[in-house]
């Protein structure tokens, strides 16, 4: 049965392509108000929020955001509540990987890393949070669950906000938290290689709406979820 939030107010960072596009979209199908952030895929934001509104969207708007900019973030979350009023449910996708060997990445190449997918996602969650009355739903990877051959640094990433997501549920305890973890998914960060990306949104929708039984703080590993046979 299709899933209905109507009017929920949902943000998804890096929604302009890949995962977090599909996301935003599923959102809309179930008649949220969805902002889509993208950093430098104005266009393609702007065209997927167009899209938001034709599946059923009462409101939909692209929004850029340099997670690694504490600028950019503040500005963010004048934007949501001036616009938004507030929010309900807080997707924080947006994600970057180097797939060079730990010793041919550079310090910048670190530092690009932790300052999007763990020190961005704290402080988009920190200016949001004040705002928020339902849920976090952190995109992780299922290569904190296990070692993998992904490189270090990504991981040593999604491993911290996995940790983050554990310690903030505690801290927050009237919230929903929780990291929802994919496998190899066909994006550009991933040569367009591996499952859909549609099966993570449903995922991470059906999460927002509580139909996937999982406690706050807790994992939801693809590999567990969705149906394979729609990638
Ligand atoms: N694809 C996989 O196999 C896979 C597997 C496990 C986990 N994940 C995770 O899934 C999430 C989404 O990845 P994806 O595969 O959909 O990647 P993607 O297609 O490369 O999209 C990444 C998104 O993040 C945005 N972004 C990049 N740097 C940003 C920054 N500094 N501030 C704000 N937004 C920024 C991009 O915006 P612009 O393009 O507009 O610049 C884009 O919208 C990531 O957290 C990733 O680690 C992916």
């Amino acid at each position: 049965m299709a899933i209905d939030l109507a009017g929920r107010r949902v943000l998804v960072t890096g929604a302009s392509l890949g995962i977090g596009r599909e996301t935003a979209l599923a959102f809309a199908a179930a008649h949220c108000r969805v902002v889509l952030t993208y950093r430098e895929h104005r266009t393609e934001a702007e065209e997927a929020a167009r899209r938001c509104l034709g599946l059923g969207a009462a409101q939909a708007e692209a929004v850029q955001l340099d997670q690694s900019d504490e600028r950019s973030v503040v500005a963010l979350a004048d934007f949501v509540r001036d616009r938004f009023g507030g929010l309900d449910v807080l997707v924080n996708n947006a994600g970057v990987i180097s797939w060079q060997p730990f010793r041919e990445q550079t310090p910048t190449d670190l530092d690009e890393q932790v300052g999007v997918n763990l020190l961005g996602v704290m402080k988009v969650t920190w200016h949001l949070l004040p705002l928020l009355t339902d849920a976090v739903v952190v995109v992780g990877s299922t290569a904190s669950l296990h070692s993998s051959h992904t490189p270090p640094p990504y991981v040593a990433t999604k491993w911290g906000v996995r940790g983050f997501v554990k310690a903030l549920a505690v801290e927050y305890p009237g919230l929903r938290i929780v990291a929802v973890h994919p496998t190899v998914t066909a994006t550009r960060m991933n040569d367009m290689r591996g499952m859909a990306p549609e099966r993570v949104a449903r995922v991470i929708v059906r999460v927002a709406a509580g139909e996937i039984d999982v406690e706050s703080g807790g994992d939801v590993d693809l590999r567990d979820h969705g149906d394979a046979s729609a990638d």
